[in-house]
Parts: C-alpha cells; structure tokens; sequence
C-alpha cells in the first residue's frame, strides 16, 4: 500500500522531531572537587558549555575537600563499579598515568589533540606529563604554581618584618614575630596542606635538581641532606598553629586575611580564592612572593579532565574536552581560578597582576613538578605519605620519616 506524499512528509517530520529531541535531552556529568567557594571558575566554564550547547544538561558533581582527598576516593568506587563520570578532574602527572592510563580504563584524546592542533598549544612540559607512548591521556585546563607563600602586607608592616626569603630566614623572622605575640606566625591546615608545606621545604632546602633527583631515584630519602631537610620541616611546624588538622586550605587563608598568622604557603588556588571569593585586591588585601629558597624555581601542577572508557554520553563529554582545552575555555576558567592557561596563546590581559606574575615565572623560570599534587610521584607513594608526615608532625623524628619515606619510594618502584 502506497502513502500519500502528505502523509510520507509527516512522517519524515515527526521521524527528524524524535531524532531532534533525543538530541535535545543530551546530559553530561563532569566531576571534580571544586565545591563551594572553590566553584566559581568551574561554573563560569560550564555556563560556557550551556550557551555552546543549550539543549545539554550538565550535571556538575562535586566532592568537597582540597587536592581531591575526598574526591579521588569516590571517583574510585565509580570506576571500579563500571559506571565512571563522563569526564572527571585529576592531575597532570603520575595520578593519572599511574592508576588509570596503566589501568586500561581512560580513552586515548591523540586524535583529539591533533584535529584542535593542541601539540602546538600547549608547552612541550606540560605534553610530557599528560601522555605515555601509547597515547595522550587528558586535557589540562591550567597551570597552577604550588611554592607561593601569602602575607598580609598591611600586617608585615605592622609587626616590622619583611618577607624572609630562606627557610632559615624564615625560622628566624618566625621568632621575632613570637616575640612580638604573634602565636602562630605560619598558618597551616589538614594534612594535605602540610605535604605541601613540606614538598615547599625540600625544594627550597634541596633545590630543584636536589628535588628532582629524589623522584629519579638518584638520591635517597635518607640521604643526610634530605634528613637535615625534614628538621627544617620541623622547625617550620613548630611556627604553626595546633589546630592545624581541623583547618580547611580556605580557613588557613582566611587567617591570613585576618591578620591572625603571618605566612601561609598554599598554590595559588589562594589567590584566585582572595580575589574571586574574598573580592580582594592583589598587593593590598594580600601579598606573594616565592616559596622562601624557591625563587628561581617554579613548582607546577596542572588540573586536568580525562574521558573513561564507557563515559555514557561521550560525544557531551568530548564538546566538554574540547572547550577545555581552547582559548576561550582557559581564559575564561583560569582568571577568576588564580592559575595560568596550560596554552601557550592565553589572553594574559584578562589575569590580574598576580597571575601577571606567575605567567612570566612559568616562562623564566627552572619548571619542577609538585609531589602533593600528583605530578611527580606514583599514586603509591602520595597516598602512603600522608601517614608519615602526620607521624613526623608528632614524633619530630627526622631519621625515621626519612626511612619511612625510602620505604615507601622503594616499594614504589623509584627509590633504590
Ligand atoms: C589542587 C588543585 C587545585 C585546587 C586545590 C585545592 O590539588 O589542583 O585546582 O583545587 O587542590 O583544592
């Protein structure tokens, strides 16, 4: 039986509507740990996605808690349990590399970066710590600086000291302001900002070759340089508040803002949490300089989102990759982020003079990765260390840490 023309163009019409709207109902789920006050630069790349993609629900889920200690947890059920985000947050480094690249479960992006001419965009270093021969593994967004410590410049003034700018400076810039009441001259949170504080340490104690060899495995933890290092470490806590382990990286901030503490150490995370958050002025409301020891050194780490093997609706997770990586993304995400662009084009007139700063360190600087944050250490030996430096906060045993810590690098397969 033959339809008539009408009846055949209204049923091509309402075929083509079907199609259209299971278009339409497209859904995306991207997962990180930038919650609440650490949200505002994920959202605005979002709202950038809903205006390219309109008709696309974006579910944006969140873990809370700093460096991703929370997040990586639950990410790590989902992936086990076969129902992975379609695109999720990790680091630039061995924290992808290391677990889900070796894994099998990530998709390789080669094709991707070739058709958006990434391999040109983004700097050789950053290329090198996304890809493995077998491919190129996620996008990065930005390039966070880790060796930056925070002051109060009004504050300073006040108490008549100025930025010290050697750990053993520090120590002593630390007694002074002891001596004028200051109880707590450093400001430091829960456990993962204390990694930090230490990874700041050895760099600045070691120097960047010094740090670089103990992930080469060419120099030991034991090494009595790097035991002199962890008293330094200890001299430096010694400085810190007790309440240290219930204080979130904001609260540490906040400290600094109100002029309880004087330095706190933190990625510059901090400064787009000043200015976005806080709504204060670079310079004024809060000061920067280099890590003390580090100013040569820039210690880098690069937020970046992968796609899993059976992301449930990859072609929205592709788009989301896709704006990423672009120009429009980055300098959208990274200014109100307190990071730089990982691309090498970035509109630096869209950044305030802090992030100035940090895009012509990043370019004259000796570039070093950032242990805490997954750069350059495998996920092993990160997530084993947390235990050691809890237990050297409270003992102050520098030969033991140092020989937890060779354990650990052993049992990981990089130390000797
Ligand atoms: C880092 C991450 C930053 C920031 C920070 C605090 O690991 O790379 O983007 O989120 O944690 O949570």
């Amino acid at each position: 039986m033959s339809r008539t023309p009408i009846k055949k163009a209204l049923l091509i019409a309402a075929a083509l509507a079907t199609t259209g709207s299971a278009l339409a109902a497209g859904k995306l789920e991207i997962f990180s740990w930038w919650a609440g006050d650490e949200g505002p630069a994920l959202e605005a790349l979002v709202k950038l996605y809903k205006e390219k993609y309109p008709t696309v629900a974006v579910d944006n889920a969140t873990v809370t808690g700093g460096a991703g200690t929370n997040a990586r947890a639950v990410l790590k059920t989902r992936m086990l349990g076969g129902t992975p985000p379609d695109s999720f947050q990790v680091h630039a480094g061995q924290e992808l590399i290391g677990t889900w690249v070796v894994a099998g479960r990530m998709e390789d992006l080669s094709s991707l970066f070739k058709s958006e001419g990434w391999s040109k965009a983004f700097p050789a270093d950053v290329l090198k710590l996304i890809s493995t021969k077998d491919g190129i593994w996620s996008v990065p967004v930005n390039v966070h600086r880790s060796n930056v410590m925070w002051y109060n410049p009004a504050k300073l003034k006040e108490w008549g000291v100025t930025v010290p700018k050697t750990w053993p400076e520090f120590i002593s810039t630390c007694a002074v302001l002891k001596g004028k009441g200051v109880a707590a001259p450093l400001v430091v949170g829960e456990n993962w900002t204390q990694q930090h504080l230490w990874e700041n340490v050895m760099i600045g104690t070691l120097g960047a070759q010094g740090w670089e060899n103990l992930w080469a495995g060419k120099t030991k933890f034991t090494d009595p340089k790097v035991v002199g290092a962890f008293t330094t470490f200890g001299k430096v806590m010694d400085c810190a508040n007790k309440d240290a382990s219930g204080l979130s990286w904001q609260q540490a901030s906040d400290r600094i803002v109100s002029g309880q503490s004087a330095f706190n150490i933190m990625g510059d995370w901090a400064a787009g949490y000043f200015t976005t958050t806080k709504k204060l002025a670079p310079g004024q409301g809060f000061g920067w300089a280099t890590a003390p020891g580090t100013s040569k050194t820039f210690v880098m780490l690069a937020d970046s989102f992968g796609l899993p093997k059976g992301a449930k609706d990859r072609a929205e997770a592709m788009n989301w990759l896709k704006l990423l990586g672009s120009k429009a993304g980055q300098d959208t995400f990274n200014p109100l982020k307190g990071s730089i662009a990982a691309r090498t084009d970035s509109d630096l007139s869209k950044y305030n003079t802090y992030s100035k700063s940090a895009a012509t360190d990043w370019k004259n600087s000796k570039i070093v990765g950032s242990m805490t944050h997954g750069a350059v250490a495998p996920e092993s030996f990160t997530s084993a260390f947390g235990a050691v430096i809890d237990q050297f906060v409270s003992s102050k045993n520098s030969a033991g840490a140092a020989a937890a810590a060779q354990a650990l690098a052993v049992r990981a397969g990089f130390g000797k």
